[in-house]
């Protein structure tokens, strides 16, 4: 964890950091002194260079060989145009630095006139919150399974070099700096939750995992075993899970911070702990990362961590249906037709669509819970990477108006979500000649009908249907997203969430 401070000079930090505009880097070249000493000829001459024009994502490292207090002198591109987003990026381009300096201690100075008057200008709590975010988040580190966690990177502190006027509104800053480390902390337990193997989180250990959280925040949970499972006629649920060793769970979690309300939002996750594919058999390459199945269900339960931190006025339910899809003696079999708790009969095509049909039991539940409106997210198919590649979560939604509070949300968080066509035609494709739906509804257009099946168990409500299977877990690190899990869509359901009237 990191200690933030603020002050009107750089405390004795190993670094400075200042993030400078096109039209500073113009008045420096022109003589305005830059730290004012022999070191100035230095950075100049990194000017001429071009070793560094300010442009975004820029970041120029000084060695300052003792001519200033701190060891080193970081530069930083930033300019008016970049916005919110690109502060946030920008923190992230410093966190690869930081680290490769293995910093302990950093200097952040905001007084300087024009990025003061910038930042109060666009917001001083969205553009804190952004630094921090993108610094922290690119800071992540894949440790879960190692055993020497401790032994990792982490920045110790962060000292903000404020002026007179910025001091006397530190309030803002504080509440900035604590609203970006609830969603840095949620969006790491949603990574390190699907960064665990498959071995160690079953779905039995992610409902203790949920347990624990519930605990900490202080919310109501519910765990169904087999047997109430059972009870309750989730038929997709267990089936799903039948074929493994490792018995599937429906989790509950409950939240109430608008008891005079009536609206309640419904976050349902996919929770597949591991996804071989079942009877219908994945290939061997890259299978390994099917641990990351369950990435829809770590974002719900980042994004309820985040919203009872911070203790938005909303109702929320958050429903996690668990399995382990494994190929057994007494897993389900194409042709084999199952009943959902709602009731509806789907014919089993493809053993490997076992997201849809876990997610149609964790509708129909959030909605016995008292959901009023419902986001789903899943790692549901790999057409999603056809279609978007990792750039963008797809999306299908029942109800423009709520597609577009989510579009609205994501330009802020910065985590891109694109709206993919809900016609009417597309869900002939999932009708079945045996039972009321199949779970497959062909190659063409896979990411809509596995989204329009999910939909199906939406009923009446307005819904959202986010397609995480591209952007979950990466090959390679990105901006503020490590590589492996990202957590993507906790911070973009939590901005979504705060913002709703
Ligand atoms: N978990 C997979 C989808 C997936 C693929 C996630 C790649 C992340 C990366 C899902 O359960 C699945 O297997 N979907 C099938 C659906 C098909 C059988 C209709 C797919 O996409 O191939
Ligand atoms: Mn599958
Ligand atoms: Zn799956």
């Amino acid at each position: 964890m990191t200690t933030y401070t603020y002050g009107n000079t750089s405390k004795p930090s190993e670094a400075l950091l200042l993030l400078v505009n096109e039209e500073q880097l113009q008045q420096l070249k022109q003589g305005t002194p830059i730290v004012g000493n022999a070191l100035d000829q230095h950075i100049l001459s990194l000017f001429d260079k071009e070793q560094f024009r300010a442009k975004a994502n820029q970041v120029a490292v000084i060695a300052t060989l003792g001519l200033m207090d701190e060891n080193y002198l970081l530069l930083a591109g930033y300019n008016e145009e970049d916005g919110i987003n690109g502060l946030r990026e920008l923190f992230a381009a410093i966190a690869k630095q930081v680290k490769s300096l293995k910093l302990a201690t950093l200097s952040l100075s905001l007084n300087k006139e024009h990025l003061a008057s910038q930042l109060a200008t666009q917001g001083t709590h969205q553009s804190v919150q952004a630094m921090i975010e993108g610094l922290q988040l690119a800071l992540y580190e894949r440790t879960i399974m190692k055993k020497e966690a401790q032994k990792f990177y982490n920045l110790q502190a962060l000292n903000f070099v404020l002026n007179e006027s910025q001091l006397a509104n530190i309030a803002t800053y504080e509440a900035a700096v604590t609203e970006a480390e609830h969603m840095i902390q949620s969006v790491k337990l949603a990574r390190d939750l699907t960064n665990m193997s498959g071995n160690e989180l079953t779905p039995e250990r992610l409902a203790f995992y949920a347990e624990e959280l519930a605990n900490e925040l202080e919310l109501d949970i519910e765990v169904l075993d087999e047997w109430s499972l059972a009870e309750e006629q989730m038929g997709a649920l267990l089936g799903v899970g039948q074929g493994s060793i490792n018995p599937p769970r429906m989790i509950v979690i409950h939240y109430e911070g608008d008891p005079s309300s009536d609206e309640k939002w419904g976050l349902v996750g996919k929770g597949i702990t591991f996804d071989t594919g079942g009877i219908s058999l994945k290939p061997a390459a890259n299978m390994e990362d099917m641990i990351s199945d369950m990435g829809g269900a770590a974002a719900v339960l980042g994004a309820i961590r985040a919203i009872a931190s911070m203790k938005l006025p909303v109702n929320v339910v958050v429903v996690v249906p668990t399995a382990e899809n494994m190929p057994s003696d007494r897993a389900l079999k194409p042709g084999d037709v199952i009943t959902t708790m709602s009731g509806h009969t789907v014919e089993i095509i493809n053993t490997d669509a076992e997201g849809r049909l876990v997610l149609a039991d964790g509708m129909t539940t959030a909605i016995k819970r008292g959901a009023t409106k419902l986001i789903d997210v899943a790692t549901l198919t790999g057409a999603v990477l056809v279609a978007l590649g990792t750039e963008a979560t797809g999306a299908i939604t029942n109800n423009e108006q709520l597609m577009q509070q989510v579009i609205a949300a994501s330009a802020k968080s910065g985590e891109r979500v694109w709206q993919l066509p809900a016609y009417a035609e597309y869900k002939k494709l999932i009708r079945s000649d045996v039972a009321d739906l199949k779970n497959t509804g062909g190659r063409h257009g896979g990411t809509i009908t596995g989204g329009l099946f999910v939909g199906h168990f939406a009923e009446d409500k307005p819904w959202v249907h986010l397609d995480i299977a591209g952007t979950a877990f990466l090959n390679s690190s990105r901006k503020w997203e490590p590589k492996g899990a990202t957590g993507v869509m906790v911070r973009t359901i939590y901005q979504l969430i705060s913002e709703k009237d």
